[in-house]
């Protein structure tokens, strides 16, 4: 796994706010210092010192949230909920941003980077909720490595959710759909929620639309929405969800 300093400058140019609207830029200088999730390459992210708070019960996951209106709405909703959210789009970086100042979100944190080292990095059983909504499709075959709802994701989905944690993804690429069922199924601790048509045609109430998913829909084409649950009992090693 790349460095986050070398996969952002290789994927996505250099980690700085060179190119951001003004508000949007004063906000990454002044309040993402405040709020970002500390780089914890090869080791376990501190979840105590991240969510000081008492009033934090549980954690939530938001991967490559675009431009943060899901996570911001979900946040704004659950103030008893830490987000953390990752996004390597600087300009998606600036929008959540602006979003957390507007709404005065206390409770969510920002890694500006790849999602993959920081879900390595989050302890067992620690998450409530991981959201995985439009990920990047990476349609031609050699480039499926790149993709993230490999069994390496599941197997990490399965490690930090608690159990009866939730896995939502979603997508508007019919083969990216196949894809991720199959790799879905290498992780066993993983229940797929559907039981009929309805459950992956049709969006939950609680599951805002994103700004990707508007545009699909705008170029005809439907969005699939998978939900998995984490099975069994609280691991050994698990992160209680009231003391984390
Ligand atoms: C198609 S966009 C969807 C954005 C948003 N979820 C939505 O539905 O509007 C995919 C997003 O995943 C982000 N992404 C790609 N690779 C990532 C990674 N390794 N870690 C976190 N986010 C990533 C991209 O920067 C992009 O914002």
């Amino acid at each position: 796994m790349p460095s986050q300093e070398r996969y952002l400058q290789k994927i996505y140019g250099r980690r700085q706010a060179k190119g951001l609207r003004p508000e949007r830029s004063r906000l990454y200088e002044t309040l993402l210092p405040d709020i970002a999730v500390p780089d914890s390459a090869n080791s376990p992210l501190d979840l105590h010192a991240l969510f000081p708070q008492d009033s934090i019960r549980e954690i939530w996951l938001e991967i490559g949230f675009g431009g943060g209106e899901h996570l911001a709405w979900q946040a704004e909703r659950r103030p008893q909920v830490g987000f953390i959210g990752a996004e390597p789009f600087l300009d998606g970086v600036g929008r959540l941003l602006k979003l957390v100042h507007e709404t005065q979100l206390t409770n969510v944190r920002i890694l500006h980077g790849d999602a993959r080292p920081l879900l390595e990095a989050l302890p067992t059983g620690s998450l409530g909720r991981i959201f995985l909504l439009h990920p990047d499709p990476w349609p031609k075959k050699r480039h499926h490595k790149r993709r993230m709802a490999s069994r390496w994701f599941f197997r990490e989905a399965a490690r930090t959710m608690n159990p009866g944690g939730v896995l939502r993804i979603a997508s508007d690429i019919p083969d990216y759909i196949r894809w991720t069922l199959m790799n879905a199924r290498s992780a066993l601790e993983l229940e797929w929620l559907a039981e009929s048509a309805l459950d992956w045609q049709r969006r939950p109430d609680d599951w805002p639309q994103t700004r990707y998913e508007r545009k699909a829909l705008l170029e005809g084409r439907q969005p699939t929405y998978l939900q998995f649950r984490r099975r069994g009992e609280l691991l050994a090693n698990a992160t209680p969800q009231r003391d984390l």
